[in-house]
């Protein structure tokens, strides 16, 4: 037994003293356990109780704090108060994490990852829910809960299916540019600190004369991008299935602190009707030549959280938590994940979630008339819990947040508004000649392992045309390849 300490006490979760927390009680040596041991009773139901709803998606993770500081003056484009002066600094914490696979799964996969960083501002929390790809399979909110179902576990056989996987994707033309994506060399980071960052959509900056401009976020790491071949990664993830994880927090315990160089692409509003491209399309980017980057500032991860529990597994990220000078834009996509997170937060955390303190603004206080609630902490004491009211209680400002957009038409279900040039294939056919021979060769390695282990026919039928659609050399290197593996199969 541990030597007895004075100084710390074991207790119940009330408070009194324990007097054996290694052998429960019993009626008699030998006899049944008595109902009566409270710390056996107390230990043994909050043990059970111990795990929350994994998140939907993304529930592998990993998190840390930080800082973001501006280096480039971007008054001219928004008035967000946590970009007003250069050399400002900002509390950060940022979590990473792959998509499809269940708490436990392996770091060292195939699949997205994603980038959530909330930003605690003087003028409220900013969350920026970003992944490390600057596209989306898809482009309408209504089709994500199909398309992830086809990605996770079949509900009969109980394991990812490729089936499933290019059945549904047969069916999504629209995907191919971050299928093309997710297949190439960038697919399988080394680790969180080596690849990039992308908000993805695109947003609305309003700076403080009014102006107001649509804007793309990169987070272009400092590591180098390092990523792992489809071999390497199979090795790792069964040598190591924390690899991520293991990698984020040895180098951050030993202080050798991540950092990103953060840039952004500007569109004044009035130029996006006319713009060739559907710039509010998630399976599209803005081509730099039309849009450079304009280097706004660094982001550098520098602390472990103490308690993954409380601060990854209970982070709670929301795309519309915005802050004055910063609000959404029309993308469809981004406007269904408007209401998607906080409702997955009510559900996984409960409706207090935001008092988590993770989750809590820092740098200033919340100052509301929402109240109680389950585990409810902050309950406002004995302020008010009505407005107006005449007891000097918290105001709105009248300022908008973001600036209006212009909307015209008629309410219905309506397909994503196609520019002159808008098709699903032309950006991944500029993606895939892009690459060098090399990449080339890889891309086709992956797609075909893939695609060439679907049982259908008719799926790989359907599959195949997007390919030659995008590049004729990417359709018929592709198509030999899928063949040459189905046929080594029937054979
Ligand atoms: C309409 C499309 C989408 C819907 C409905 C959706 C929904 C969700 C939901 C419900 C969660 C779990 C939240 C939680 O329980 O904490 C989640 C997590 C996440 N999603 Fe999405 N998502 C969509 C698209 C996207 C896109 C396009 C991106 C990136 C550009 C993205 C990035 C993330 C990230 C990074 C997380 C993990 C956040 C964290 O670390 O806690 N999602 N998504």
């Amino acid at each position: 037994m541990p030597e007895t300490s004075t100084a710390k006490i074991l207790t119940t979760e009330s408070g009194a003293p324990v007097a054996d927390n290694q052998n429960s009680a019993q009626a008699g040596i030998g006899g049944p356990v008595l109902i009566q041991d409270q710390q056996l009773i107390e230990k043994l139901a909050r043990f059970n109780r111990e795990r929350i709803p994994e998140r939907v998606v993304h529930a592998r993770g990993s998190g840390a704090y930080g800082y973001f500081e501006v280096t480039d003056d971007v008054t001219p484009y928004t008035r967000a108060n946590f970009l007003n002066t250069v050399g400002k600094r900002t509390e950060v914490f940022l979590r990473f994490s792959t998509v499809a696979g269940n708490l436990g799964a392996g770091d060292a996969v195939r699949d997205p990852r994603g980038f959530a960083l909330k930003f605690y501002t003087e003028e409220g929390n900013y969350d920026l829910v970003g992944n490390n790809t600057p596209v989306f399979f898809i482009k309408d909110p209504i089709k994500f809960p199909d398309f992830i179902h086809s990605q996770k576990r079949d509900p009969f056989t109980g394991v990812q299916e490729a089936d499933n996987v290019w059945d549904y994707w047969s069916y999504s033309p629209e995907s191919l540019h971050q299928i093309t994506w997710l297949f190439g060399d960038r697919g399988i980071p080394a680790s969180y600190r080596h690849m990039n960052g992308y908000g993805s959509h695109t947003y609305q900056w309003v700076a403080a004369d009014g102006a107001a401009y649509w804007v793309k976020y990169h987070f272009k790491t400092n590591q180098g991008v390092r990523s792992l071949d489809a071999g390497q990664a199979a090795e790792l993830v069964g040598q190591d299935a924390d690899s991520h994880q293991r990698d984020l927090h040895q180098a951050i315990e030993r202080g050798i602190f991540p950092s990103w160089t953060v840039h952004v692409q500007l569109m004044p509003v009035a130029e996006a009707a006319d713009y060739r491209f559907n710039p509010f399309d998630l399976t599209k980017v803005w081509p730099h030549a039309d849009y450079p980057l304009h280097k706004i500032g660094r982001l550098v991860l520098n602390r472990n959280p103490d308690n993954v529990f409380a601060e990854v597994e209970q982070a709670a990220f929301s795309p519309n938590n915005f802050v004055p000078g910063i609000g959404p834009s029309p993308d469809k996509m981004l406007q269904g994940r408007l209401f998607a997170y906080a409702d997955a937060h009510r559900y996984r955390l409960g409706v207090n979630h935001t008092q988590l303190a993770v989750n809590a603004p820092r740098a200033t206080t919340a100052q509301n008339y929402g109240r109680d609630g389950l585990g409810a902490a902050n309950t406002a004491g004995r302020a008010k819990n009505y407005e107006p009211n005449s007891y000097d209680g918290p105001r709105q400002t009248d300022q908008a947040l973001a600036a209006p957009t212009a909307v015209h038409g008629w309410t219905g279900t309506h397909a994503a508004l196609a520019h002159a040039k808008d098709d699903d294939f032309f950006q991944a056919g500029e993606l895939y000649r892009l690459m060098s021979d090399g990449e080339k060769e890889r891309l086709i390695a992956n797609l075909a392992g893939s695609i060439g282990s679907v049982g259908r026919d008719d799926v790989v039928e359907r599959v195949l045309p997007f390919f030659h659609a995008a590049d004729a050399d990417y359709g018929r290197r592709l198509q030999a390849a899928v063949e040459a593996i189905r046929n080594a199969d029937e054979a």
